[in-house]
């Protein structure tokens, strides 16, 4: 009689093991695209990377004013880099021409998300 019960207790718990997997699974099916970035657009993936490096000092939107005194928005970069080239600047890393500014280098995928963003918003 006991055996019969301990092995009814072993079966359920194996079943409820299996549907919580089931459930952890399915769980992690669900936020794995979010998290591993799958539906950002480059344009967006640039975004996030400067608003995350420059945005402290350089405007990086359309609008709005640097919240350093002397860095340029970036809306204006083309005005200064040709934007084909800048990704590769990037990529090699970008020399401070400023005592303020940090040094940076992007992976060539960072590069030409931040250079796609760029682009779209040109003055
Ligand atoms: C701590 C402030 C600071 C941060 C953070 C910063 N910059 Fe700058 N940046 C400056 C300043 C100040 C200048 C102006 C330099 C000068 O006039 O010589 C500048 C100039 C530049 C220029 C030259 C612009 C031109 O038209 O000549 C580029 C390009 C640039 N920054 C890119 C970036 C990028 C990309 C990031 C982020 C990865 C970044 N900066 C982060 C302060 C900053």
């Amino acid at each position: 009689m006991n055996y019969f019960l301990n092995m009814n207790y072993f079966l359920n718990m194996r079943s409820l093991t299996k549907s919580l997997l089931t459930l952890v699974l399915a769980g992690l099916a669900l936020s794995l695209p979010a998290s591993a970035g799958l539906a950002q657009s480059p344009s967006e993936r640039g975004r996030v990377l400067l608003s995350d490096n420059c945005a402290r000092c350089h405007a990086i939107g359309k609008t709005g004013k640097s919240s350093h005194e002397a860095a340029p928005p970036f809306r204006a970069i083309s005005e200064s880099f040709d934007l084909d080239d800048f990704a590769t600047r990037l990529e090699r890393g970008l020399t401070p021409g400023h005592p303020d500014m940090p040094a940076f280098k992007f992976n060539e995928e960072d590069a030409h998300a931040v250079s796609a963003y760029l682009r779209t918003i040109q003055e």
